[in-house]
């Protein structure tokens, strides 16, 4: 509340508060342009073409609507709305698969095999290679945060290699795809003919590799924030075992409440923009914190406070504007559907820690490892 935009040592500003981070969220003189940044980013040094989260417009709006069209709803018929049946049969083996166990992991053995997974089957990766992604992934999101003053370049190089690695592996399975198509993302984006023409491979290959990285991590994240709420709250746990439609304005206040992604890193100013009182010289960096703009009073009352009720739940975690994510409809239903999954076949789930160790990221945020008895 007392300072909305603030300067940090290293000259880049922090926008802390729901009303200024709606109004840069949508402000056009902001770049998400990588390539404008003081400071590079791994997983960008790895490609030729920065994907389009990455992107202004209008090079942004082509690769997104090329991209969205296949993903519905509402674009339906797509993707996501044909996928609930095979989200549910994930969710049941993987529960399946540890249901015995007196004490699990709910990350290791769940929150994240789910989401690569179906990753992986949206895009049309082979089974037998999912394993391979979670490497890469892991290494990728890893050197997203490389911060040269405090990490070794051992971080940073694995990044950038994972980054080739999953571009050289995606290029030859698009190659295998032009001649024999399936039914996958990567056939579609492949073969379209729609009114924006078609994207080139070098844009496929960026394009797939944007939604591994923006859809799994953030993803495990949520579920493993969600699952580690409920424990914190028993009586909305026990709510949700009798009144499964909860689950859906529960996953809209999880979104707000304990938001994956808690800070965007990459804007910059294409020229003075005032904010409040503050004026950002062109070309600063620009840290947008999206998990407190969730929490602010001026906005949500009583804000620290987790209401799966919540009426009109305008949160960040998603962001907004241009780049407001697209996976949405997808991280909510496999979220809702891992949750709905869990509360039913945990009989009296328990936290062995808490707080659980935490991913050591100011990016993402989420348990490291969530063990429940
Ligand atoms: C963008 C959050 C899941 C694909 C974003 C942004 C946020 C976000 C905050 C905005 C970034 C920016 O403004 O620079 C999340 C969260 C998720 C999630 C919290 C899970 C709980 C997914 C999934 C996919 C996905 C499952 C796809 C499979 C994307 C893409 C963009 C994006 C492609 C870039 C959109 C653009 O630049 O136009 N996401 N995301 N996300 N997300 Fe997600």
């Amino acid at each position: 509340r007392r300072t909305p935009v603030a300067l940090q040592e290293d000259g880049s500003y922090v926008i802390s508060t729901y009303r200024e981070l709606t109004g840069i969220l949508h402000d056009p003189r902001l770049s998400s342009d990588v390539r404008n940044l003081a400071r590079p980013m791994a997983a960008v040094e790895g490609r030729a073409t920065p994907s389009f989260i990455n992107l202004d417009p209008p090079e942004h709006d082509r690769l997104r609507r090329l991209a969205m069209r296949h993903f519905g709803p509402p674009h339906t018929p797509g993707l996501v709305s044909g996928m609930e049946p095979g989200l549910t049969a994930t969710v049941s083996g993987l529960i399946d698969g540890f249901a015995d166990e007196q004490r699990i992991d709910i990350v290791d053995e769940f929150a994240y095999p789910f989401p690569v997974t179906v990753i992986c089957r949206l895009l049309g990766v082979p089974r037998e290679d999912e394993p391979r992604f979670h490497v890469w992934v892991n290494a990728i999101i890893e050197s997203i945060d490389y911060d040269p003053r405090t990490d070794p370049q051992e971080k940073l190089d694995n990044g950038v290699q994972a980054t080739k690695d999953l571009r050289e592996y995606l290029g030859g399975l698009l190659e295998v795809r032009h001649g024999h198509p399936g039914d996958d993302l990567l056939t579609r984006l492949a073969n379209d003919d729609g009114p924006d023409g078609r994207m080139t491979d070098e844009e496929i290959i960026s394009t797939a590799n944007l939604l591994l990285i923006a859809g799994h991590e953030t993803t495990v994240n949520l579920i493993a924030n969600g699952m580690l709420t409920l424990l914190r709250h028993p009586e909305v746990l026990r709510r949700l075992r009798a009144e499964p439609g909860l689950v859906v304005p529960l996953v809209e206040e999880l979104l707000r409440y304990e938001p994956p992604v808690q800070i965007i890193p990459w804007r910059a100013a294409y020229s003075d923009i005032t904010v409040g009182d503050t004026v950002i010289p062109k070309g600063s960096q620009i840290m947008l914190m999206l998990a407190s703009g969730s929490r602010d009073p001026d906005r949500f009352e009583d804000p620290d406070r987790f209401a799966p009720d919540r009426q009109d739940n305008q949160h960040l975690g998603f962001g907004s504007g241009v780049h407001l994510c697209f996976g949405g409809p997808l991280a909510r239903l496999e979220t809702q559907i891992a949750l709905t999954g869990l509360v039913r076949r945990l009989e009296r789930p328990g936290l062995v820690a808490d707080p659980p160790p935490y991913r050591p990221s100011p990016v993402l945020r989420g348990p490291l490892h969530l063990h429940v008895e």
